[in-house]
């Protein structure tokens, strides 16, 4: 087993898919889980198959379309719903059934309405009977970050005792901060995993904006699977974006020293591919895979960028996959070129003008080897041109 090798293991068609505007027809999912195979992740996490008819089938279909990655089903811990989820994963190459139940007390009394021996008692007999349903078995012990620690621990144990081999602790409220989830899973690791070989996983929702910063913590703790979405997409605020966390770990390999299985130029085609599918994109100034992920329109910036793209430029845009035809235009490119790539991008200019935005655009193209659509805003932004609707 390689200790620093993290699991990523996608909630897009799940956990994503359930969000509003977030919808997706089967062969949308179908294409999606294609594209998500290509880019490398280890899970996906097709539906909540008791849910709805819809659900089982996405699951069902792409268990029979994936060849290597591990397809999971969501299952509360219930029978009929661990039956459910086991049979729409039966063609799959390898299934894993994913439990959860809620381990707060406000949880407790106020949506399930049970007492906290009944929770572990169904967490035992949930687990064990999806163990002999499935390849593995995940349990979730939802809103993990707001349940007594002791608790929490003892219904860990109890998964573990009847066969999961990954134990995912969400911050289903996108609740705690990054020192605090990073003790959590210390703590889970040290109290309940010891030297068993049981995989630390972490779910985060960013309604604080810190999903990706405590994912990245829990890893540092001892995580070793990190659920994630396309774009961030999800419940509320969303889920840890996918794209950050992965480039996060790539960028910062000096303090992130772990492996994952993902093909980085695979990241903006994903994004691009969901973007498409659903009602919304991302916003503009997206972390990775927004547009102006890799512009730079300030001044001073684009005078730092001349000298040497690694003043402002931490990772390039070929990494996450912005193709080459995004790669606009190079420095023997005319002015009747650049104008139509600008239309094309939906600005439009007075004849005069141009002649200001080429001059600019002549300068960047000269000292920088690719000028990406990013560059082509950013000329336009840092120019005091006026902008015609194209
Ligand atoms: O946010 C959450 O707690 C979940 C669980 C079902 C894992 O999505
Ligand atoms: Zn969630």
């Amino acid at each position: 087993m390689n200790t620093n090798r993290i699991a990523i293991f996608d909630t897009t068609l799940r956990d994503g898919e359930q969000s509003p505007g977030c919808s997706m027809y089967l062969e949308e999912k179908i294409e999606m889980a294609r594209q998500l195979e290509l880019l490398g992740v280890d899970v996906i996490e097709a539906g909540f198959p008791i849910a709805s008819e819809g659900d089982f089938n996405s699951v069902r279909a792409v268990s029979a379309e994936c060849t290597r990655a591990t397809v999971a089903a969501l299952a509360r811990t219930v029978s009929d719903d661990i039956y459910r989820a086991a049979d729409a994963l039966k063609g799959s190459h390898r299934s894993r059934i994913h439990t959860f139940v809620a381990t707060s007390d406000i949880h407790l009394e106020f949506k399930l309405k049970k007492s906290r021996s009944a929770v572990l008692e169904m967490t035992r007999q949930s687990v064990r009977t999806a163990k002999g349903l499935a390849d593995e078995v995940e349990f979730s012990a939802e809103d993990a970050t707001r349940s007594d620690v002791d608790y929490l621990c003892e219904v860990f144990a109890a998964a573990v005792d009847e066969g999961a081999t990954i134990l995912n602790v969400p911050d289903t409220v996108g609740y705690t901060l990054p020192t605090e989830y990073a003790n959590l899973i210390r703590m889970v690791k040290q109290k309940v995993v010891g030297d068993r070989d049981v995989t630390i996983s972490v779910h985060c929702h960013n309604d604080l904006g810190l999903a990706v910063a405590n994912s990245l913590a829990a890893v540092e703790a001892g995580a070793r699977q990190v659920e994630c979405t396309i774009n961030g997409i999800g419940e509320r605020a969303g889920n840890a974006s996918l794209e950050e966390v992965v480039m996060a770990c790539s960028v910062r390999s000096d303090k992130m020293p772990f492996e994952n299985g993902i093909d980085t130029t695979q990241l903006y085609p994903t994004s691009e591919l969901l973007s498409s599918i659903i009602s919304f994109g991302v916003q503009p100034n997206k972390a990775i895979v927004g547009r102006n992920a890799f512009a730079h329109e300030a001044g001073i910036h684009q005078h730092g960028v001349l000298s040497n793209p690694l003043c402002y430029e931490i990772m390039t845009p070929e990494s996450v996959g912005v193709l080459k035809n995004d790669i606009v235009l190079g420095k023997h490119s005319g002015r009747h070129a650049l104008s139509s790539r600008y239309e094309e991008l939906g600005f439009s200019f007075a004849p005069d003008e141009i002649a200001d935005i080429y001059s600019r655009f002549v300068e960047l193209a000269d000292k920088k080897k690719n000028i990406y659509e990013q560059d082509l805003i950013g000329i336009v932004q840092a120019s005091q041109v006026p902008v015609l609707a194209a």
